[in-house]
């Protein structure tokens, strides 16, 4: 499925705050996040630049926790860090004793530098290298998701040749569409994840009589911003299905890592709630005596993030089109609008904006690409060259996913922490992006 065609109006500023709980419009000081003005730090740090709520990322932690054990279940939580790999917020989820998926060895060597425990690290991924599977064994780390019966040889052969032994499960591809945008599924038969769902019992078998290796269960993972519960239901039943056909056959199972995918309201969508995906989880796995485990990403940093950004120019629309903002973000910065027409909340940061009345007007970076189009056309007040903006919820597939196309260097990223913040890290030195190439002697 692609992305639904929007119909319904913008939602106002006021509708988005309502959601976001530590995200407010003070009359004075304008958008603070956790206490924090933003302008404040946009003038200081510069724009655009990432910021990121640590106290809000605490209490999505601590509420998807809740959940889960609201439905009697204390799984070992993962953080997908593909979703956000800064250490400020590795390590802030790793004080609260969440561990990371990993699906590369630079994720695994950024989370080993933020001081997440090895015994904390299960390592996903379609195409993992020998270099890679050598650091997690060496590393050792508590398990790996294997995708491919060739893969599963290879990490044995290593294993085997490093004498470090390791845990694997077999993540399965159940063919399920998880009714999400094309681009982000990943449990349908004709996706490149996964092992078919008919291939493990006898993969399964085979891996127990690897050296090296040890089965240890199962893993699923069919997509992201999922927003119902009927596709995690559908995959989770077979993956039930599975572990008792494989108990029937004798093999032991201890573990099932059911994945991420769980969604989040970027705009009007009503998301999952985290307590009804874990009873999702308890319905299927409840009462088979396993180990649970999950994956998610978007969910715990997606509303922790923003991005900040300032009007470099206003252009008038021509023959009845509507104005053009031109901010100085673009799409190497946030790339999610341009790879999947995603929809992020925009709100100005100064307090007299927000009940200003609104207009339709077109948001784009700087970009030379016509993909560089935040929004075609957006409900805000009418904006002006040095405005300020913040987009909302790009704490999750936001930084992550930067380039530095057209020579723009990667953007500075602040911690806030209840009335505090910091530069965690600053804006990319313009010469980092050529120092490091060199000219052949014979130029
Ligand atoms: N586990 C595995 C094996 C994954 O591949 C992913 C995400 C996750 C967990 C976490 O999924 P989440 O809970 O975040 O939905 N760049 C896209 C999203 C790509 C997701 C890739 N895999 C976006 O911006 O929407």
């Amino acid at each position: 499925m692609d992305a639904t065609p929007i119909t319904t109006p913008d939602p106002t500023t006021q509708a988005l705050l309502a959601t976001r709980p530590t995200l407010k419009m003070d009359a004075h000081d304008g958008l603070c996040l956790e206490g924090v003005p933003l302008t404040a730090i946009a003038e200081q740090a510069g724009t655009p630049c990432w910021i990121t709520g640590l106290d809000t990322l605490r209490h999505r932690a601590q509420t998807l926790k809740n959940a889960f054990a609201t439905a009697g279940l204390t799984p070992s939580i993962h953080f997908a860090m593909k979703a956000n790999d800064q250490q400020i917020t590795l390590q802030t989820l790793g004080e609260l004793r969440l561990g990371v998926d990993v699906v590369s060895g630079g994720e695994l060597r950024r989370a080993r530098h933020a001081g997440i425990p090895a015994a904390h690290i299960v390592f996903s991924g379609v195409g993992k290298t020998d270099a890679e599977l050598d650091l997690a064994l060496t590393e050792s780390i508590a398990q790996i998701n294997v995708e491919s019966a060739e893969e599963l040889t290879r990490l044995s052969n290593r294993a085997q040749t490093l004498g470090r032994p390791i845990n694997v499960v077999l993540r399965v591809n159940p063919d399920v569409d998880a009714a999400t945008h094309e681009k982000i599924s990943t449990g349908r038969a004709g996706d490149k994840f996964g092992i078919a769902l008919s291939a493990i019992p006898e993969l399964y078998a085979h891996a127990a009589t690897l050296p090296g290796i040890t089965p240890i269960g199962l893993a699923v993972h069919i997509g992201s911003q999922i927003q119902s519960p009927a596709p995690f239901r559908i995959a989770y039943a077979k993956i039930a299905t599975l572990v008792q056909t494989l108990r029937a056959q004798g093999q032991t199972v201890k573990t099932v890592d059911c994945g991420g995918g769980i969604g989040i309201r970027y705009r009007d969508e009503i998301p999952l709630p985290p307590e009804a995906w874990a009873a999702t989880i308890r319905e299927a796995f409840g009462t088979l005596d396993l180990h649970l485990a999950i994956e998610p990403g978007r969910w715990l940093t997606a509303e922790s993030g923003l991005l900040l950004s300032r009007v470099i120019d206003r252009k008038a629309g021509f023959g009845g089109e509507a104005d053009i903002i031109i901010l100085d973000a673009a799409m190497n910065d946030l790339a999610r609008p341009s790879l999947y027409d995603s929809w992020h909340g925009i709100v100005p940061l100064a307090a007299h904006h927000a009940h200003a009345p609104t207009e339709s007007q077109g948001v784009v970076g700087p970009i030379c690409e016509s993909s560089d189009q935040f929004s075609t056309g957006r409900m805000l007040p009418r904006l002006h060259p040095n405005d300020l903006v913040a987009f909302l919820d790009t704490g999750a597939y936001g930084a992550v996913m930067s380039s530095t196309y057209n020579s723009r260097p990667l953007l500075a990223q602040v911690a806030v922490d209840q009335g505090r913040w910091a530069i965690t890290r600053p804006a990319q030195p313009i010469d980092a992006l050529w120092a490091q190439e060199t000219q052949p002697d014979w130029t």
